[in-house]
């Protein structure tokens, strides 16, 4: 057995992190190349580390700081003795050239942001093969400082009209430096560098997610050995990727618990539990514990309180059927990459509360329980690419994220058994009308919120007072941001007769039109 699920990855290419608020898109065009890497702050990556990790080549990330600032957070001079090759970008290149003897200037009058184009000086250089389609290429700059004189054995392979050292390198040690960002979207041709890079470094680009898939599967069977794991499932991607892949790992010993606490969708209970129970043949606790959660719910309307109520006794049921497990000595997390990349921050200090999260942090510790989380190397889209690998229907691996407070959030105001089952109902017609309009896949997330206000309407001959209902759908890419999704006119007017003629109890619907921000992407 071994303390913590990690990896060994034969070669993998190490991103120092400077802060960027784009390093991680570094991150995900390797991956896309089918190259494992890493992103480590600045401030952990030690001789040692260097010494240990042994990376096949390394980058270094752009960032908010500038070199002649007290304390300005360089890479240990090793990177440049590893004899691997160094790609430096944006702030990194600046790192990069003041490292190695070349200056680096401040001026507010050589300060570019956003587009620009760079055009080919001297030589062909290995980084840019293949890059200059045309005679110039458009690439997203976002600096304030420059480099004024390039270090020594480097030379200039391309200039932009503010940046004239837009690309250069020392060929011999194959050192790179960039003042752009090839990473984000504007750069539009930039994954051919890096794609050159990789080759450049040798890299044989055979990370895939079969491979994943076997290695994840012989590590925690090294971590785990002969002991009992328990799982919490909630039946969204996360969880039921990693439980499927434990159960792939270590069959009988593992248990998961599924949590439901009466504010689940129209048959989702159900639709889990004969999936993992009947369908994968897992072991698997079905904690119906509906009364408990309604009860301690009853006459509590305040957002923040409801969601306390919620996190609380989901901690105190997981925990008490996790008890019941007997010999259990792990607990399964499905945890992200993105969860575990410690960012670097430089302004410091904990941001606001805007909602408290619910999730289970903490169990581990309080329970004695050892964490698995065979997640924790992969992005949400490559969770969902494992997931198809391990055979998990395509409806449940694309679907829409569901919060852990579930319908709670999305009943302001009490809640009550009589407004779950209408709201229950208003969003199966929702989400039905979505997809039968092929419009799932292009929205991040679509529910239905009842309202706490009743309004008069007139149905056949008859006057109604019924709750009104809001229909709230979103693009988004992380849920950090959101818009609304722009439904035709025809679509509104035909879903809402839908949902005010099949579900009774809603007499009037509205559709949310709010961003995030100002709005959340939750009424609560
Ligand atoms: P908001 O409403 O903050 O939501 O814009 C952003 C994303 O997070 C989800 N969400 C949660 N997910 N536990 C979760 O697991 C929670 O407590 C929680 N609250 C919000 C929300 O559905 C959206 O995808």
């Amino acid at each position: 057995m071994t303390d913590t699920f990690e990896l060994s990855h034969p070669e993998f290419v190490l991103i120092i992190d400077f802060g960027s608020q784009v390093t991680q898109l570094i991150a995900r065009r390797l991956r896309e190349l089918n190259v494992y890497c890493e992103i480590h702050p600045f401030n952990n990556v030690t001789e040692d580390y260097l010494d240990q990790a042994r990376p096949k080549a390394v980058i270094l990330s752009g960032g908010p700081a500038s070199v002649f600032a007290e304390g300005a957070p360089l890479p240990p001079k090793k990177v440049f003795e590893l004899g691997v090759p160094v790609l430096g970008i944006c702030y990194g290149q600046q790192a990069m050239m003041y490292q190695l003897g070349g200056k680096v200037e401040s001026g507010h009058m050589t300060a570019e942001f956003g587009r620009a184009f760079v055009t080919p000086k001297n030589d062909r250089l290995d980084l840019l093969e293949g890059w200059f389609e045309t005679d110039r290429e458009q690439v997203w700059m976002s600096h304030g400082d420059h480099v004024s004189e390039i270090a020594p054995g480097f030379e200039v392979y391309g200039t932009s009209p503010n940046a004239p050292f837009a690309v250069t390198a020392d060929v011999s040690r194959h050192f790179y430096a960039v003042q752009f960002h090839p990473e984000v979207h504007h750069t539009p041709n930039g994954r051919k560098l890096y794609e050159n890079f990789v080759k450049i470094a040798g890299c044989k680009r055979d990370w895939t997610m079969g491979a994943y898939r076997e290695e994840a599967i012989a590590k925690i069977r090294e971590q785990v050995g002969d002991k009992k794991v328990i799982c919490g499932l909630s039946g969204g991607v996360d969880s039921s990727v990693a439980a499927v892949l434990l159960h792939e790992a270590i069959g009988d010993q593992l248990t998961c618990v599924f949590v439901d606490h009466g504010l689940l969708r129209l048959n989702e209970a159900e639709e889990v539990v004969t999936m993992f129970r009947d369908h994968y043949n897992m072991q698997l606790i079905h904690a119906e514990e509906q009364d408990l959660f309604l009860g301690e719910l009853e006459g509590v309307s305040d957002p923040e309180t409801k969601r306390k109520i919620i996190g609380k006794l989901f901690i105190d049921v997981f925990q008490r059927y996790a008890g019941e497990i007997e010999g259990a000595e792990f607990l399964a997390q499905g945890t992200l990459y993105p969860d575990v990349i410690e960012s670097v921050s430089f302004s410091g200090g904990p941001s606001v509360t805007i909602k408290s999260h619910h999730n289970v942090g903490g169990l581990p510790e309080k329970m004695g329980l050892k964490l698995v989380e065979p997640l924790r190397e992969l992005f949400k889209d490559e969770v969902r690419e494992l997931g198809r690998e391990l055979g998990l229907p395509e409806h449940f691996i694309g679907r829409h994220p569901f919060p852990g407070p579930g319908l709670a959030i999305r009943c302001p105001g009490e809640i009550t058994r009589e407004k779950l089952d209408i709201l229950r109902k208003a969003d199966a017609v929702f989400i039905d009308q979505i997809r039968r309009h092929g419009l799932y896949d292009a929205i991040w997330q679509a529910f239905v919120a009842i309202l706490p206000v009743r309004t008069v309407g007139v149905m056949g001959d008859g006057r109604t007072y019924d709750y009104a209902c809001a229909l709230r759908a979103v693009t988004s890419v992380d849920g950090m941001t959101a818009d609304y999704y722009p439904f035709s006119h025809d679509f509104l007017g035909e879903t809402a007769t839908r949902i005010i003629n099949e579900v009774k109890g809603i007499n009037r619907c509205t559709y949310d039109i709010t961003s995030k921000p100002p709005g959340t992407i939750e009424w609560e």
